[in-house]
Formats: structure tokens, C-alpha cells, sequence
């Protein structure tokens, strides 16, 4: 039977973990497996709901389940968050290109994200950290709000363990009740990315968050003296086909869904209102 990219493949969630007050992160197993890139992004339908693009969250290199993590933001992601272990929704996908792993290789990688901008970059650290002998050096810089809005607890503590394997900079934007993690400061992620000890001429920066904080990001990053073709960019665009064929998520010359949803910040530094 031939592929058909519109048809869901019919996905029963298996787990719901609240993260934070808005995001939740759902474990689903297809009925076919999707096998998905780093980066790459899915479908996911509510049966008489709609559908919406999400990053898978989990590693690549398992391949029986996916994990997703979701914002609630309007009709689609509050219908997801009102689903229980058990439900049966659809999945379609993967789709995009993906983060290109080849390119990073013998590199010092700086992950910078923002808020659930972790989700797709969680799914990139553990696919790097599989191979972790292929990268010079990985560093990761999170900002979230509060200390209840940092995402994934537990694993991003375990990351701080890591050291040097993987050095972590944690930051929220306003501390409450003096609940930070340790060694988690106060201000802005931008703040992270102060003194990194990176030799930049051998480095490349991915971001991925909210597209103020890309914006932000991605300058501090140029100031710091990052090459705008060594920054990756998540770009984010309303989406409907998910195959480059109805024109819902064009960014100038290109299609989101097809030739993103990574760019490097030098392809689409020029179009207009890429922050919007
Ligand atoms: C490639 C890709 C990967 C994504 N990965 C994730 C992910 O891993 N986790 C996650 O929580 N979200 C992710 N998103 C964003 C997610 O798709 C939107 O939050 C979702 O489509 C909102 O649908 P809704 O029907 O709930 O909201 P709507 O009712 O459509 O809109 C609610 C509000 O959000 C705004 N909005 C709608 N879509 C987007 C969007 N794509 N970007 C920014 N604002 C939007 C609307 O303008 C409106 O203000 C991703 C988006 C893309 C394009
Ligand atoms: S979503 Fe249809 S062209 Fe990209």
C-alpha cells in the first residue's frame, strides 16, 4: 500500500506527565512505527478536534514510542491537554528536515533555549549525548520564567550532573520562594551566554524558544562573534499540509514544513518579520 502523508496513523497514549501549570508531555505509541530525524516535527491530530506540529521531545534512537511535549495555547493543545493514558488520537509524519547532525560533528555545540523550546532541543542532547564522542563539546544554556516553569525537573538536574561531558547554564527570569535548583541564576537566558569559554571559530549555536527570546538570543549570539551560518534557528509557522503543497507556512523563498523547520539564521536573516 502506497504512503499517503495526509492519513494519521492511529496512536494511543500510553503516559501524561504534567511538567509545569501548562505543559504537559504526552508518551504515544503509533500503531506503525514513525522512526523521526532530531528536529523533525509531527502531525498530531484530535479526532473532530483539528491538528497541530509538534517536536518530538524524546530521543530519536527510540523508535517504539514518541514523547511530545505541548504548550496549551488555543483549541487544539487545550483539547490535547484535556487526553487520558489510554485515549486514541493520530499522528502524522515526521516531517522537515531536522537538525543535520553530520555538520555538527568535531564541533563545541551551544544549545540555547527558552520556555518549552527545550522540547525539540531534549530530543537533540540525548541524540547527541548517544554519540557524544563525535562533538568537541556540548553546552546547554536554559532560561525558563519561574522555577516551576523550568521544564523536564528531573532530567535537567540529572544534565547538571554531567559535567564535563555536558556543562549546563540554568537561569529563570524571577526566582519564587527561593525554589531555584542549584546553581540555577536570576535574569534573562542572554545572561547564560556571557563568558562561554567556546572557541567560536570550531562552534555552532542552535536556539529554539519563544521567537522573542530567538531574537534576543540570536543577537547576543553575533555580538558574542558567532558567524550567522553557524546559528540554527526552530522556526515556528502555522501549518496545515505539512508537506510543502499549501503554502500556510511560507517564510520568504521557503516552506517551513519542507525545507525547516531548522535554518541557519544566515539563510533567513533577510526576510522580513522572521521574529513575528
Ligand atoms: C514545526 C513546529 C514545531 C512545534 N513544536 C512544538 C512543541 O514541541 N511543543 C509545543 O508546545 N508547541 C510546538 N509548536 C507550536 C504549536 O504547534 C502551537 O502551539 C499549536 O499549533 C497551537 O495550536 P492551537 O490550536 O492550540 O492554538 P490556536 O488556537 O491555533 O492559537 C492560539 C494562539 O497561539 C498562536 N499560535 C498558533 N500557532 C502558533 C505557532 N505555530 N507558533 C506560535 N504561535 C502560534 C495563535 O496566533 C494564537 O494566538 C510547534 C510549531 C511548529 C510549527
Ligand atoms: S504546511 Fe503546507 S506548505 Fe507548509
Amino acid at each position: 500500500m502506497s504512503y499517503n502523508p495526509y492519513k494519521p496513523v492511529k496512536t494511543k497514549i500510553t503516559k501524561v506527565v504534567d511538567e509545569t501549570s501548562n505543559i504537559k508531555t504526552f508518551t504515544l505509541i503509533p500503531e506503525e512505527k514513525i522512526e523521526f530525524k532530531t528536529g523533525q516535527f509531527v502531525q498530531f491530530t484530535v479526532p473532530e478536534v483539528g491538528e497541530a506540529p509538534f517536536t518530538p521531545s524524546s530521543s530519536p534512537y527510540i523508535k517504539e514510542e514518541m514523547d511530545i511535549t505541548i504548550m496549551e495555547a488555543g483549541r487544539v493543545t487545550e483539547a490535547i491537554h484535556s487526553l487520558k493514558e489510554g485515549d486514541i488520537v493520530g499522528l502524522r509524519g515526521p516531517f522537515g528536515k531536522g537538525y543535520p547532525l553530520q555538520e555538527f560533528e568535531g564541533k563545541e555545540i551551544l544549545i540555547v533555549g527558552g520556555g518549552v523550546g527545550l522540547a525539540p532541543l531534549r530530543s537533540l542532547l540525548l541524540a547527541l549525548l548517544e554519540e557524544r564522542k563525535k562533538y568537541k563539546k556540548i553546552m546547554l544554556c536554559y532560561g525558563a520564567r519561574t522555577p516551576q516553569d523550568i521544564l523536564y525537573k528531573g532530567c535537567v538536574c540529572g544534565w547538571c550532573e554531567l559535567k564535563p561531558t555536558l556543562d549546563v547554564r540554568l537561569t529563570v527570569d524571577k526566582d519564587v520562594n527561593g525554589e531555584r535548583p542549584k546553581g540555577c541564576g536570576v535574569g534573562l537566558v542572554t545572561t547564560t551566554c556571557d563568558n562561554l569559554g567556546i572557541d567560536l571559530k570550531n562552534s555552532i549555536a542552535i536556539i529554539c524558544g519563544p521567537p522573542i527570546m530567538m531574537k534576543f538570543s540570536t543577537l547576543k549570539l553575533l555580538d558574542c562573534g558567532y558567524a550567522p551560518k553557524d546559528i540554527y534557528l526552530s522556526m515556528e509557522k502555522n501549518m496545515s499540509c505539512g508537506i510543502g503543497k499549501c503554502g500556510h507556512c511560507a517564510l520568504g523563498k521557503y516552506f517551513v514544513c519542507k525545507d525547516g523547520p531548522v535554518f541557519k539564521y544566515s539563510e533567513i536573516k533577510e526576510i522580513e518579520g522572521i521574529w513575528d
